[in-house]
Formats: structure tokens, C-alpha cells, sequence
């Protein structure tokens, strides 16, 4: 079987923002506690925060990091997590029925985030709570000094402001299960009000309003118009959300996933133009799809703590989904689509980034390690920076329940015209047949392959353990090669790779 590409240096879709390889980290499970934070570590730094975790995160060059939720922001008091440690609060977490010690607040974040070179992502609370604690919470962490929550901040040990840009407008407040869940025009009333207050802060804010959970909610897409007609003048981005899963174990139909993405994205982008449109606006609102992953290996393990049967644990192992090679494929899948929607996303975050829905996962008191997820993450993160390219792809494809007709070979190119490199993440969704590839590189000044990086394994579902980190892991190719502009490389069913040139 064979497929051709066309990549044009001229034909570009648009330069990606580096934030959407962007990440997410919620006060759920392990993800804070045990999963970056665990002071009786071996590699515990001394804010208590593990240099193992710490290493394969700062290694994904993650620009960002979403905090501190996800549900749990909907009921969180941020205030609880400042202060001295032993006099804050132990609250429960309604949203997944836990104990939350607020051993970590926003300083310990902040602090983290340095360490490992990430820029905070904010969110506030919109389900409990409403303007006036985004307006305290926003002077506490930006303001310089000089006011009551600035110079709290300033006493709580912390001198200089965060300066943190990119501000949530609560979480999914269309779910039914969210803490003060409301309907589109109660919520795009409070976020519209929330965002005035906090933009007579500083104008220059980031704000980000939440769209749909997902796209099979009831209230998609007439959520996003209404959602957008309140608050299209004080917003720079909607929040989508999506989780993929292969519950009923039919691959080929798991990895056409990726077209209800794309589907779901190019909605969203139409209804922000029509929005736009009926303002008579000329300001634009990107999508920030801050919140997407793998979810469903962990469900029915986690269970019986949703349903409150396992009482109020303190960080339990909830959400843990062990990431098998078949997720390599969709994970890849889904930053191809995310590379190609660069126009419109402009900021993404992978859900989550440990121990919870993660690429990284941790034992107590033992090693940490990289999901199988982690490469495909890691490939984009650290080499698809730059324009994406408007690519031409001819390829067989398939029909899914999706779609009518699924590419086997997904294809995303990215040229870096500092770095004067191409590259290019490739997946092939076939089967059982290989496919020769060929890249036409119009444009660029022929070059050689300066990186290969393929992943296939015999077994779909062959997963990386603690015991066993290397089982599914990225392994040198050998057969890609540029000659008379042409790009040529073989694509084995079921694979993963990336192919860089220059
Ligand atoms: O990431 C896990 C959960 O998924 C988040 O808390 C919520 O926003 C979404 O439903």
C-alpha cells in the first residue's frame, strides 16, 4: 500500500503556539500528592517535591500548567492552601470524594513550576464561589504589594507577584456533576462579570471561558454560542474538553477518534465566527483544549470512591489508567489534529500530567517512569515547534462510526525556519499492512534525515510497568531517506514515528 504527502513551504496553516503542548495538574488522586509532592522521597528536594517527577517533566518542555483543577476547583477555597502548613485547613473534595491536607497551595505550585520551567495557568472558581474570590485570588498572586492580599502574599513568603497571565473561568460549569453547575446564560452572565472585574485589574489577562465538557453534552453547541454571546468582548479563548476510549476493544474505530476531534474543533471554531459575526467584532477568541486524553482504563476501578462507598481518602489512587502501545497511536493522533487546528488552538493540555490520566506515573517511596504516552508527547512537545504546514495527503482510508472515510496514514508536518528543520509525525492506522510514504518537500532545500523515531509493538495492549519501563519505548529508524526532494519512509501497521530533516 502506498500513500504521497505534498509539503510546500509556502502552504502554511499557521505558527503553533508552543502552549498547546501544554499541561494539566489537579488537586485528584495522586496527581499533587505522591505524584509531585512527596517529602519522604529519596529525590525530594526541600519544598518536598520529587527531582525524579520533576526531570521527566522538565524533559517534555512543558510550557504550561493548568492548576488546580479540573472538578476539584469548583468547591476549592484557595485561601486553605496559603499560609503556614500546619495551621490550613483539611477540607473534603466533594468533586471526587477525598480529603484534601492543602499541604500544597499556590506557592508550592508556583515554586514547582520554576523548578521545571512552566509557566501557571490559573483557574478560579466559579461553582461555589464567584467574582469576589477571582478578584481577591487575582490580587494575591499579581499584585505587587501594598493591599491587603498582595501583602498576605508577601507575608506568606512570596515578594515579588506571579504575574500569572492565563486565567480559567472556572471548570465545565455545563456538567451536571460540577459544584454549582448552571445553564449557559447563568454562567456566561457570572463569567462575563467575573472577567470585567478581573480585567479592571490589568486589561492584558488571558481569559479563558469554559465551553462544552464535551461534544456529546445535550447543550453542545448552543452552550458555546450562548456561552460566547455573553462574553465574546472579555474572553481570548473557550475551553473544550474531550477524553477518548476504546471500550468496546475495536481499534480501527478507536483511532478514527481523532475526526470526531476534528469535527468537534471545527464547530466550535464556525460558532466563534458566527458570534464574532452578529458582534460585528473584529477582536478574535481561540480554543484552549485544556483539558484531553486517553480515559477509561481506570473507570470501573474508581468506582467505588466516586460512588463515596470508599469513604474520604487523602489522595487515593484514582483515575490511574495504565497507558498500553494502542494509546501511543491515539495520543499521537490527537497532536497531529492539534498541530493541523493551530490556527484556532492556541492552547492545549494534556489530562493530566501524573499519576492521574497521565504520561508520568509514580510509586511511593519508588521509582517514577514514562507511560507509554510519554514519547508521542515528548516527540511533539520538544520538535514540533514552529508553523505547521498545510499539507496534502493522498492515503487509503476507512470507515469508522466517525467518519466516512479515515486516513490510514495521519500525517502533521512542522517546519522550525530558525532551526531550518522539518518535521514529521507520522501514523499509520492500518491493520496489518505496511506503507511506503512519500513526502514531496516543495520548497525547502533538500536536506537529509537528521532523526527517526519509530514505535510498533506485536501486542496493542503490552503496557510499561515499574518494574518493566521499557517495554513499549521509541526505537532508532532506519530506513527514512531524502533523495531528489522526496522524503520516502515505510510505515509499519500499527506505528508511530517521527521523522525529522534538515
Ligand atoms: O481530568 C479529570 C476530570 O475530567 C477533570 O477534573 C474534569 O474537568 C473533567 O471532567
Amino acid at each position: 500500500m502506498k500513500a504521497s504527502v505534498v509539503a510546500n513551504k509556502d502552504y502554511t496553516i499557521s505558527k503553533i503556539d508552543d502552549r498547546v503542548y501544554g499541561a494539566f495538574l489537579e488537586h485528584l488522586g495522586r496527581a499533587i500528592y505522591e505524584g509531585i509532592y512527596e517529602p519522604d522521597h529519596p529525590t525530594a528536594d526541600k519544598d518536598g517535591m520529587r527531582g525524579d517527577v520533576a526531570k521527566l517533566v522538565k524533559d517534555l518542555n512543558v510550557p504550561v500548567v493548568r492548576y488546580p483543577g479540573g472538578n476539584f476547583v469548583s468547591a476549592y477555597n484557595w485561601e486553605d492552601g496559603v499560609g503556614p502548613r500546619e495551621e490550613r485547613p483539611v477540607r473534603l473534595d466533594l468533586a471526587w470524594h477525598t480529603s484534601e491536607s492543602n499541604a500544597v497551595g499556590v506557592h508550592e505550585f508556583a515554586d514547582w513550576c520554576a523548578t521545571v520551567g512552566t509557566e501557571m495557568m490559573l483557574a478560579v472558581n466559579l461553582g461555589s464561589r464567584g467574582v469576589d474570590e477571582a478578584r481577591n485570588f487575582l490580587e494575591y498572586v499579581n499584585h505587587p504589594g501594598g493591599s491587603y492580599w498582595s501583602d498576605l502574599r508577601i507575608k506568606n513568603g512570596r515578594k515579588e507577584p506571579w504575574n500569572v497571565k492565563m486565567w480559567c473561568l472556572g471548570n465545565e460549569m455545563d456538567g451536571p456533576w460540577q459544584v454549582g453547575h448552571k445553564d449557559a446564560h447563568e454562567y456566561g452572565k457570572l463569567a462575563a462579570n467575573t472577567a470585567r472585574a478581573m480585567r479592571m485589574f490589568d486589561k492584558n489577562l488571558e481569559l479563558i471561558v469554559c465551553g462544552s465538557s464535551n461534544s456529546d453534552m445535550q447543550s453542545y453547541p448552543d452552550w458555546e454560542r450562548i456561552v460566547l454571546e455573553h462574553t465574546y468582548d472579555h474572553v481570548d479563548h473557550i475551553s473544550l474538553h474531550m477524553y477518548f476510549a476504546n471500550r468496546d476493544n475495536n481499534t480501527p474505530n478507536y483511532l478514527g477518534l481523532s475526526e470526531k476531534l476534528d469535527t468537534y474543533i471545527e464547530t466550535v471554531a464556525s460558532t466563534i465566527k458566527q458570534v464574532k459575526a452578529k458582534r460585528k467584532s473584529k477582536k478574535d477568541v481561540y480554543i484552549s483544549f485544556d483539558e484531553w486524553n486517553v480515559w477509561y482504563h481506570s473507570n470501573k476501578k474508581d468506582r467505588e470512591i466516586l460512588d463515596g462507598n470508599g469513604g474520604w481518602p487523602h489522595a487515593p489512587g484514582l483515575l490511574e489508567d495504565i497507558y498500553n502501545f494502542e494509546d501511543v497511536l491515539m495520543v499521537g493522533l490527537i497532536l497531529n489534529t492539534f498541530i493541523r487546528r493551530s490556527d484556532v488552538v492556541k492552547i492545549a493540555c494534556i489530562a493530566q500530567l501524573v499519576n492521574v490520566i497521565a504520561p508520568i506515573m509514580t510509586e511511593k517511596g519508588g521509582p517514577a517512569w514514562a507511560q507509554t504516552i510519554y514519547y508521542p508527547y515528548f516527540f511533539a512537545s520538544v520538535f514540533g515547534r514552529g508553523t505547521a504546514l498545510q499539507l496534502v495527503t493522498n492515503s487509503p482510508g476507512y470507515e469508522t462510526t466517525h467518519a466516512k472515510d479515515t486516513a490510514y496514514v495521519d500525517v502533521s508536518g512542522v517546519h522550525n525556519e530558525e532551526e531550518g528543520t522539518l518535521s514529521f509525525f507520522l501514523v499509520n492506522r492500518h491493520t496489518s499492512e505496511s506503507i511506503e510514504t512519500e513526502v514531496s518537500l516543495q520548497g525547502f532545500a533538500g536536506g537529509t534525515v537528521i532523526d527517526h523515531q519509530v514505535m510498533t509493538h506485536p501486542d496493542l495492549k503490552a503496557v510499561n510497568t515499574a518494574r518493566n519501563q521499557d517495554e513499549v519505548k521509541p526505537k532508532k529508524g532506519e530506513d527514512a531517506k531524502v533523495e531528489g526532494g522526496k522524503l520516502s519512509v515505510k510505515l509499519p501497521p500499527y506505528s508511530y514515528q517521527m521523522v525529522r530533516v534538515k
